[in-house]
């Protein structure tokens, strides 16, 4: 089989190497990869991950027998779409599932479709009425934008001022573009997180484990909005013999009315999960693998991930044919200093072999490029360094001993990811 991974994160890095691991996986493309899908042995390809044409005649050159995108972009723009065109299987929602990631006020509308629990919200398109509204519900108090803003269109605001300052932000001063045609207002939810991600083949929905990522850029959830800056799987709060459960109150009920509306959801459904004293909530749905969360989650899954995601396309999934380790495993994302914000790109990585010596560790690159032979930074995330343990304490102990050998200067990384599991664990 030759594949062709969309993408060039942390995140495309893994599947490329999972699906590596295939036995009837012959080659694979990474369009565009990076530094991390290169030394995996795949044929790195200067096309953009939004570029439909480009793919597509890429996909057709290089008679690929599946693609697989990794980021939301090409799955809302309609990638699936068009490769089912052109007769080229493709793991993915097509344009109409995407837009469960795509516009949030879709999502709600389907969410109360549905019945699946969410957070009660209003879905405004004039700034006007939307400041009105949060004069009249005050705060705290959920202000979002409706479309795609790269994990920055959420404003959790503690005051009614913050709330209009961001409508303000959103809808007049168009911070991201037309994403912020319509802005949906949601009430604030206390509890904690878990991402909870389901394989799909149209009409069956697989869980896979438990995973919690980590947004905020600094220590005790402090600071701006990332990308994620580390993952582990399982956590914790949502425990295995939960799964199943969940799939039913928040992944089967939404595949069953989509594929109603003819439109049958192939790929990954993650759902974004708040965990309240009155039951679990969604707080968004993501239309694929989340970054940095497939690295650990990848790294657990024992089954044959390109025989996986090919079943899912013809709709046929077997669910024993997954297979996840019991062991835990857990990432820890090294980015440049100063990111999400300004940073500084190019610098000198060294120590990955180190790391990737010791037991049970895989580095993942998230924004590394080869220059002149030498692998350098190219971006805010750097790196994803993922170990496996027999419980979380271990595989905790291993990432961060694993990241001592790595050697970049003006690094940066949260020393606490894992910590809200360990104090879950400690107070069983
Ligand atoms: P989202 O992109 O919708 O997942 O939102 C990004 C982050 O904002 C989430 O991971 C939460 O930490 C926070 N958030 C989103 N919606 C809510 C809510 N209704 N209540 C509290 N926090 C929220
Ligand atoms: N780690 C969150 C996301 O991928 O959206």
């Amino acid at each position: 089989m030759r594949i062709l991974v969309i993408g060039s994160g942390g995140r495309e890095h893994a599947l490329v190497w999972k699906l590596g691991q295939s036995p009837r996986v012959s080659k694979i493309f990474a369009a565009p990869g990076n530094g991390g899908t290169h030394g995996e042995g795949a044929i790195n390809v200067p096309v953009a991950a939004d570029d439909l044409d480009g793919l597509v005649a890429l996909a057709q050159k290089e008679k690929i027998d599946l693609v697989v995108p990794g980021p939301e972009l090409p799955l809302t723009l309609g990638i699936v779409d068009r490769m089912r065109e052109a007769g080229i299987p493709c793991f993915g929602p097509d344009a109409h599932c995407a837009r469960l990631e795509g516009s949030k006020a879709f999502a709600k509308e389907m969410m109360l479709r549905a019945r699946v629990p969410t957070a009660r919200s209003a879905v405004f398109a004039d700034a006007e009425m939307a400041k009105n509204h949060v004069v009249k519900v005050g705060a705290p108090l959920v202000v979002k934008a409706d479309g795609l803003a790269a994990g920055k269109g959420v404003v959790v605001a503690r005051d009614s001022q913050e709330a209009l300052q961001a409508v303000d932000d959103i809808m007049n001063a168009r911070a991201f573009g037309a994403a912020g045609d319509r802005v949906v207002l949601e009430e604030f939810l206390v509890g904690e997180e878990a991402s909870f991600l389901c394989l799909c083949d149209g009409t069956r929905a697989v869980p896979l484990p438990s995973a919690q990522d980590h947004k905020a850029a600094w220590d005790d959830d402090q600071g701006p909005n990332t990308g994620g800056m580390g993952a582990y799987s399982p956590a914790p709060v949502l425990p295995d013999d939960r799964l199943e459960e969940m799939a039913d109150l928040t992944i089967r009920p939404i595949l069953a009315e989509l594929a109603k509306d003819g439109h049958p959801f192939v790929g990954v459904l993650y759902a974004g999960l708040m965990l309240t004293a009155d039951g679990p909530r969604v707080l968004e749905y993501n239309a694929r693998f989340g970054d940095p969360e497939c690295q650990p989650l990848l790294m657990r899954l024992q089954g044959d991930l390109a025989q996986i995601m090919l079943d899912c396309v013809n709709g046929e999934l077997d669910p024993a044919s997954i297979g996840n380790s019991g062991q835990t495993a857990l990432g820890v994302v090294l980015t440049a200093k100063g990111y999400p914000r300004a940073y500084p790109k190019g610098l000198v990585i060294k120590g990955i072999a180190e790391a990737e010596a010791r037991p049970g560790v895989k580095v993942f690159h998230s924004g590394t490029a080869v220059k002149d032979h030498v692998l350098i930074s190219s971006g805010g995330r750097v790196l994803c360094v993922t170990a496996l343990g027999d419980d979380l304490p271990a595989a905790r102990k291993a990432a961060y001993a694993a990241l001592e050998e790595i050697r970049m200067p003006d690094g940066y990384f949260r020393k606490d990811i894992g910590n809200k599991g360990m104090r879950r664990l400690a107070r069983k």
